[in-house]
């Protein structure tokens, strides 16, 4: 499975690349408004982050197909790299997503919940759907059990969309969607720290190094290495 981060804030990117297996970024025009500066730079300053062989999904903005199709040609001439325009699944985005196929400009098609809007979708050529596990949730329905569906949809059909599972707010989430086969799973930087902590772990690594110190002192191996050297 893949994670992805959903972020605009460069820092952040910085920070879940470095530390941890990011397959991409996905941003939409709410994450881009957070950091309140100058959208090209920023799109661009992502970019140079991730490096190109990193996803990098963009929302756009405009309502009808022909401005969704422009707005798509013109973000992947300016961030290039493996790109998607991501489009929320309406009629218009459905005829957007039809003529970018085409073209040969790859489709996230996203603001999916219900398992029909994912199969249109995927018909029409989207190479990702992303369903809102967590919105879902909070209107007492069931993200995982959607995305479950949708997964198995596309199997029974042999469609090879991928699922990019976005919207979350916990570890369970997160991890039950794993469960069902989703291909892809977009996260803040929080929940990546919160996917990694657990306390068990914490006191384990302080016992090995309270254990090590009380044999050899506060050195560690590669110091161990070079005084051996110098001996
Ligand atoms: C990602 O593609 C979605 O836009 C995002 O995950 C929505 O998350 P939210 O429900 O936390 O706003």
């Amino acid at each position: 499975m893949m994670y992805i981060i959903d972020s605009a804030n460069l820092d952040q990117i910085r920070e879940c690349v470095e530390y941890y297996p990011v397959a991409g970024v996905t941003t939409n025009p709410t994450i881009i408004s957070r950091e309140k500066t100058d959208f090209i730079s920023l799109i661009k300053s992502i970019r140079e982050i991730i490096g190109p062989d990193r996803m990098l999904h963009i929302q756009a903005t405009s309502h009808d197909a022909e401005g969704i199709v422009r707005e798509a040609v013109s973000l992947q001439g300016i961030v290039g790299g493996d790109f998607y325009i991501k489009i929320p699944v309406n009629p218009e985005g459905l005829k957007a997503t039809m003529a970018l196929k085409k073209m040969g400009i790859k489709v996230t098609e996203t603001a999916i919940f219900t398992q029909q809007q994912a199969m249109l979708a995927a018909i029409a050529g989207a190479d990702f759907v992303a369903p809102y596990v967590n919105r879902l949730d909070n209107i007492v329905s069931d993200g995982v059990h959607v995305v479950g569906e949708i997964v198995d949809m596309f199997k029974i059909h042999d469609i090879k969309t991928k699922v990019l599972a976005a919207s979350f707010k916990t570890v369970e989430q997160i991890h039950k969607i794993a469960m069902v086969g989703a291909q892809a799973v977009t996260i803040s930087a929080d929940l990546f720290q919160t996917l990694t902590y657990h306390p068990l772990t914490q006191y384990a690594i302080d016992d090995f190094i309270a254990d090590w110190e009380s044999c050899y002192g506060k050195v560690d191996i590669l110091q161990i290495i070079e005084n051996q050297k110098n001996k």
